[in-house]
């Protein structure tokens, strides 16, 4: 039996969101596919009672509200027979051994397994422990991994602890971070589109590129989270993580193979490039904003200063990109939900057209279409028909629901899920890699806790964000652009 067969795949705090939500979809829509072994196997842990059925019985509205795949009654009752729930408090040391029987006994007897870390935060450290203290981290049977949900930390100091917690018990090889942003098809596809094509990278550097915009704009407000977002805010929920590695997969180097080493150490290679912002440098290259009724919700304090709106300057010290800024947005409660990255390209060098006075061209634009209407466009100038020297902006388009006609985009824990089952950690964050972001976002966070912090700005709900970010583009010379659709 291949190595990837035979596995059990443990997941702590099942009785969460997440398991509902996005886990056992997802792997129910695996399973339909044919993706996963006949030998799997999923247990829930967590402390509420739940018998088996009742677990599965929950995890199958789940399935039916969020799988990629259709519900099929039939692949469900074949599915869900590999569903299991075990309670337990998995910071009690002694409830290890009822689990390691329980995963032991299972039909099956899975040689093979991974601990889904889908608790609070807090509880990462002590599961790891528990697990190795129970020695159930290593098998001469098999394989055991970790897959460890974010927030991975709260600043570089907490991150580099809880590193340091789990290589107490695992070692890096079986430690897979998720970066959910990682496993969406359209960004797995920068790197196909960069390096297996060969007319983008001789451009792709600071001679051809004008500036770089990733917007991660989302329409929805905290709502219910409004107690997690106050401790996060946007700079450590969004920015440490989910824009720091779109960044990073626009700017890497070509990596020399497909190998998840070599992928990984590009990633962190460019990472390691980008120029902090210093705490008293903030009012110069951020801003930070929160929609008006934020201090309304339950949990949050009427004088709160989270922001949940920031736009950044980065810079990235190296060869290809010195002085290409890149510029960086994300937002709750804005008007809609849209992730895309635009690469401005330089205007042309001279016009030979007879243009009037002081009119220029808007200079070509490359937009990658993460979501909602996945694909890509490219904006460049066409001359009008039928005139003598008129020019328009054209766009020249590629939808995935086009050109991939009938393949659903597959939700991106399918493919998170399935790596972490084949050991492939391309798609996972390392732990120099985490600890690089937040090298670059606790800086920040400290000068906007300092009397250097730009003033928070405010916006309303609906809306494209404060008028502040604007400004600052403005002040560049530059304006907010999307090319996917959405308007700026
Ligand atoms: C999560 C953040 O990591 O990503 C959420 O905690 C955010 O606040 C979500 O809404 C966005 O993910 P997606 O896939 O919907 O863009």
């Amino acid at each position: 039996m291949p190595d990837h067969d035979n596995v059990v795949l443990v997941i702590f705090g099942a009785s969460g969101d997440l398991t509902q939500r996005k886990l056992i979809p997802s792997l129910y829509s695996l399973y339909h596919k044919h993706r996963l072994t006949k030998h799997v196997h999923m247990v829930g842990v967590s402390r509420t009672q739940f018998s088996h059925d009742e677990f599965r019985d929950r995890m199958k509205m789940g399935v039916e509200e969020h799988a990629s795949q259709p519900f099929d009654a039939n692949t469900w009752a074949d599915f869900s027979q590999r569903i299991w729930y075990h309670p337990g408090d998995a910071t009690q040391a002694d409830a290890y051994a009822g689990l390691d029987e329980f995963l032991t006994n299972l039909p099956d007897a899975p040689k093979n397994r991974f601990y889904y870390l889908s608790t609070a935060p807090r509880f990462f450290p002590v599961i790891a422990t528990n697990l190795g203290a129970a020695g159930m981290h290593v098998s001469e049977e098999g394989w055991r991994r970790l897959v460890v949900e974010k927030p991975f930390g709260s600043d570089l100091s907490s991150a580099h602890a809880l590193n340091d917690a789990l290589h107490e018990v695992f070692q890096e090889e079986q430690i897979y971070r998720i970066d959910h942003y990682l496993g969406k098809e359209t960004a797995q596809n920068i790197l196909f589109m960069r390096f297996a094509n060969t007319i983008f990278e001789p451009l792709w550097n600071r001679n051809y590129i004008d500036n770089v915009q990733i917007t991660v704009a989302e329409s929805e407000d905290v709502a219910r989270r409004a107690s997690f977002y106050e401790t996060a805010g946007v700079m450590r929920d969004m920015f440490q993580n989910h824009l720091l590695q779109l960044l990073a997969l626009i700017a890497m180097e070509p990596p020399a193979s497909f190998d998840s080493t070599a992928i990984r150490n590009e990633r962190v290679k460019v990472l390691s490039a980008v120029r902090p912002i210093r705490p008293d440098e903030v009012a110069q290259h951020t801003v930070r904003a929160q929609y008006r009724s934020y201090r309304d919700a339950e949990d949050v304090p009427r004088n709160s200063e989270t922001a949940t709106y920031a736009a950044l300057r980065f810079y990235i010290d190296n060869w290809r990109w010195q002085g290409v800024p890149f510029y960086l947005r994300s937002g709750k409660a804005l008007n809609t939900k849209t992730t895309e990255i635009a690469i401005h390209f330089k205007e042309p060098p001279h016009l030979m057209f007879p243009m009037a006075e002081g009119s220029h061209i808007p200079p070509n634009r490359l937009s990658l279409c993460i979501q909602p209407d996945e694909g890509m466009h490219l904006g460049f100038q066409a001359k009008v028909p039928d005139t003598l020297v008129d020019m328009v902006p054209v766009d020249m388009a590629f939808h995935y629901s086009d050109s991939f006609n009938g393949t659903n985009i597959p939700e991106a824990y399918e493919r998170l899920l399935i790596d972490a089952i084949i050991g492939d950690g391309s798609l996972f964050l390392r732990s120099d890699g985490i600890e690089l972001a937040w090298k670059l976002i606790d800086p920040i966070l400290e000068g906007w806790a300092s009397d250097s912090a730009p003033p928070l700005a405010f916006y309303e709900s609906g809306t494209w964000g404060p008028s502040e970010a604007d400004r600052f583009l403005g002040e560049d010379g530059r304006s907010w652009q999307l090319g996917c659709g959405g308007h700026s």
